[in-house]
């Protein structure tokens, strides 16, 4: 109970077999991280970054809730792209959503769920934006399907609209801002076509000037 072993077994058989290929991999590693994307994915297990995206380690920075929210006042996620964007300099932004997530169907109903609900209500949000869209699609399957989708185009505005991503495209920074979804059943990842590169993108109202 107290110790995993079976985890600390596969550890070192995983960094074996990736000094086994590449004897220099861990030393060049240690000296520094240049990861050209930022990925903020939701939690599920399923939905792994570097996996899904057959990256190693150092290749990809990674930022993980539950259902892939960028919430204006959450400091965790704040810092973490204020750390991408202006220390390591990353090139892109990839929020990825996915199909089947349970914490948009969570938010979907109208029962309780806890604490979680204050971190759900960010969705119902979503869900109201587009209210009338959503609910023109005929069965619950689809509306859901919907809002996993949309859910992704709003988490990509509002990181667009924190001055972090404003302010590097103020400097000149070459900064990208993708909306993606996954799909559990299949594995296949699909861009949602949202792709924001400049302030001219955004909203008037969220541009700073
Ligand atoms: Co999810």
């Amino acid at each position: 109970m107290r110790v995993l072993k079976d985890l600390f077994d596969r550890n070192r058989d995983w960094a074996g077999k990736i000094k086994a290929e590449d004897p220099e991999f861990f030393a060049r590693l240690s000296e520094q991280q240049h990861p050209e994307y930022l990925w903020i994915g939701c939690a599920d297990s399923r939905v792994p970054a570097n996996q899904i995206l057959d990256l190693l380690p150092g290749q990809i920075f990674v930022h993980r809730n539950i259902a892939n929210l960028v919430v204006h006042t959450d400091l965790n996620c704040l810092a973490v792209i204020q750390f991408a964007v202006e220390v390591l300099k990353i090139r892109h932004i990839i929020v990825c959503g996915h199909y089947g997530c349970s914490g948009i169907r969570a938010a979907m109903d109208n029962r309780e769920h806890g604490l979680i609900d204050n971190w759900l209500r960010n969705i119902k949000d979503v869900y109201r934006y587009h209210e009338a869209q959503i609910n023109a699609l005929p069965g619950a399957q689809a509306r859901f399907d919907r809002l996993c989708e949309l859910n992704v185009v709003e988490q990509v505005a509002n990181v667009c609209h924190t001055s972090i991503v404003q302010n590097a495209w103020k400097a000149g920074q070459e900064l990208a801002v993708h909306g993606w979804i996954y799909a559990i059943d299949d594995g296949i990842l699909q861009d949602l076509n949202v792709c924001v590169t400049c302030p001219d993108e955004i909203s008037q109202i969220h541009r700073l000037t």
